[in-house]
């Protein structure tokens, strides 16, 4: 099949997580240590992230908001995958019907954060009310101590672990969960932050 051509959009994109195979070790290290089946992510783009999680969990859902990001996902490397749902629309609309059949063994990636709104806040919002305790991470996020690794903004406000703590606590109970940061990373090399609900 001839494959379709896909626009240059962001670094080092052709490869899962913008090319940072230490995140990638990360992401399958949760899979096993948590015994996740489930994977969620918020923003598909080209889909390189949604077919490499298609490899490891059992189930994987993925949201996009533009159709043309969409199409090509699908029809260059997301059709070939029977494990794997495409949604079309805002995270911050479709994630409540996306967590609706989930459980604690779910794997959340946000990473659908480009343009004016950002959905970060809303999407966490919509995790505490769902009343599951999934493991996050989430993309592009400023690492302490780690000014090498790249993180994005909303309105001048960096995505930091304060500015979301009122939306973690509302998910797991405030000390009920763990967060930690990546310390090294390859390809685009941004910050990322990992959230896990603590062991019972
Ligand atoms: C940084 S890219 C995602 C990269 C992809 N996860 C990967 O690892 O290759 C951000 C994507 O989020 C999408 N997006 C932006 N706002 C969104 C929203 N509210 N809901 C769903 N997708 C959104 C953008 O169109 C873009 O494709």
């Amino acid at each position: 099949m001839t494959k379709l051509k896909e626009p240059l959009l962001m670094a080092f994109q052709n490869a899962p997580l913008n090319s940072d195979v230490y995140a990638q070790t990360e992401f399958k290290n949760l899979q096993k240590k948590h015994n996740l089946k489930v994977a969620i992510e918020t923003g598909t783009c080209l889909g390189y992230t949604t077919a490499f999680l298609a490899t490891f969990f059992d189930k994987v859902k993925t949201v996009e908001i533009s159709i043309d990001y969409l199409h090509i996902a699908e029809k260059n490397r997301l059709n070939e995958y029977p494990n794997i749902e495409t949604n079309l629309g805002s995270s911050s609309e479709l994630l409540p019907n996306l967590l609706k059949d989930c459980g604690n063994d779910t794997f959340i990636f946000l990473d659908a954060h480009w343009g004016d709104y950002c959905p970060l806040k809303a999407e966490l919002q919509h995790i505490a009310k769902s009343g599951i305790e999934p493991v996050i991470a989430i993309h592009d996020f400023l690492v302490p101590g780690h000014a090498e690794l790249g993180y994005d903004s909303t309105h001048g406000q960096p995505f930091t672990f304060e500015w979301l703590k009122e939306e973690f606590d509302a998910i797991y109970g405030e000390n009920n969960y763990h967060y930690y940061y990546n310390s090294k990373a390859e390809g685009a090399k941004r910050g990322i932050i990992y959230i896990e609900p603590k062991l019972k």
